[in-house]
């Protein structure tokens, strides 16, 4: 699906190095039937242009966002700052393993939260799920392709087989 004309997820992170781990937001909602847009912009490098695609993105329709960025990873919180929407933050893995981030995300001061998952790959494909289940609040669509997930993943464990000695 990728790209959309109208988006319901706003994908953003703070460097291309960002996308090999973090394509799993967009591989989840890919495999979900969710429209989203996905862009590299940084809080540091790039903020007029970021706050211009928020608006361009709220404009649009997008109803959640989720960022991704590694190290001093403030990319989520100016997000947030910026926007009334959701904002799910993924931590990247970084020089410090990814607890930098981490904790950079997490650790937010009160008055603009932002929800953040784990480090890495199952952070990111849980960001995915995750904004997936809040647009599910209103969208049956979504709803029933999450079902769908659950059940086919459940599949999966339950026909575990075990490799031969
Ligand atoms: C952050 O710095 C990015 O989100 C990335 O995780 C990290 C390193 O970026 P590059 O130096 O690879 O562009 O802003």
């Amino acid at each position: 699906m990728t790209e959309a004309a109208i988006p319901k997820v706003g994908i953003v992170m703070g460097s291309i190095s960002d996308w090999p781990v973090f394509r799993r937001s967009a591989q989840v909602l890919d495999g979900l039937g969710v429209p989203y847009e996905k862009r590299v912009l940084s809080a540091h490098r790039t903020p007029r242009q970021l706050e211009s695609w928020i608006g361009q993105c709220e404009e649009k329709g997008v109803q959640v966002f989720i960022a991704a960025a590694g190290g001093a990873a403030h990319l989520a919180g100016v997000v947030a700052s910026m926007t009334l929407l959701p904002v799910l933050a993924v931590p990247m893995e970084s020089n410090l393993s990814g607890l930098d981030s981490l904790l950079a995300m997490v650790q937010m001061p009160g008055g603009i939260p932002v929800p953040t998952m784990g480090i890495g790959k199952a952070g990111s494909t849980n960001a995915g799920l995750a904004a997936a289940a809040i647009l599910a609040l209103q969208d049956p669509e979504i709803k029933e392709a999450l079902i769908r997930f659950r059940k086919n993943q459940a599949e999966k464990v339950l026909a575990s087989k075990f490799p031969e000695d």
